[in-house]
């Protein structure tokens, strides 16, 4: 979501409903798949047009599961292959279920009164903080990871890394950063989160 050579999002809002690819989706797989075992069970949270899905299928030999909110997305993804659940976060998904979990998650900070209530919305809006819906997702991150489990968070400047960072930490994950790119209204970050401890709330 970074750079001048992609459409505006008030062009976005028009023509799409599904998230089409960019520089942080390939930031996020080209990190994420490098971790990835045989055999490993990896999630792909708001999997979009399941191009992360994808690439995990293609280059590893995990078994790999899309999710995501919007009934279209699920339905591109599927039709590129990837096996998705229409699922809110990681809800529907038992305890321990995964060895990597992977998040692109709409992260821009949005006032209120600039929402505009469509699926591009959901896949491109963070709230007022470009938080609130990497928050609840970092609530039950723990919970669906293996105990030596792999996440791939994609954050931006925009969203506040260090906030993200505080907050995992609040949850029982660790967090370093294994990739960043600079862009010319950001900086995109790949934070790699492990469990640690209990989170704060067990
Ligand atoms: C920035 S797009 C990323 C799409 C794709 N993963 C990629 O990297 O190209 C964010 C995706 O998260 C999905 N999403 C937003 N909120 C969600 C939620 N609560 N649960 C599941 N998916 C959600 C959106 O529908 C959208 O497809």
């Amino acid at each position: 979501m970074g750079d001048g050579d992609r459409p505006s999002l008030a062009d976005q809002r028009d023509t799409e409903t599904v998230y089409q690819p960019a520089e942080d989706s390939k930031l996020l797989a080209d990190t994420a798949v490098a971790y990835t075992e045989s055999g490993d069970w990896v999630l792909d949270v708001g999997t979009g047009s399941g191009y992360i899905a994808h690439r995990f299928g293609e280059e590893t030999a995990a078994r790999v599961v899309g999710s995501d909110l919007n009934p279209n997305a699920c339905r591109q993804a599927r039709d590129a292959g990837v096996s998705v659940v229409r699922a809110d976060q990681l809800t529907p998904f038992r305890d321990g279920a995964f060895d990597v979990v992977v998040f692109n998650p709409p992260y821009l900070p949005t006032e209120p009164d600039r929402e505009w209530d469509d699926w591009m919305e959901t896949a491109l809006s963070g709230g007022e903080s470009g938080r609130e819906v990497i928050e609840p997702f970092l609530d039950d991150l723990y919970r669906v990871l293996a105990p030596d489990g792999d996440a791939f968070l994609l954050v931006s400047s925009l969203t506040g890394i260090d906030a993200v960072r505080d907050y995992a930490r609040g949850n029982g994950l660790t967090t370093m950063e294994a990739a960043t790119e600079s862009h010319p209204y950001e900086k995109l970050v790949v934070l790699h989160l492990r469990p640690t401890g209990a989170p704060d709330t067990r």
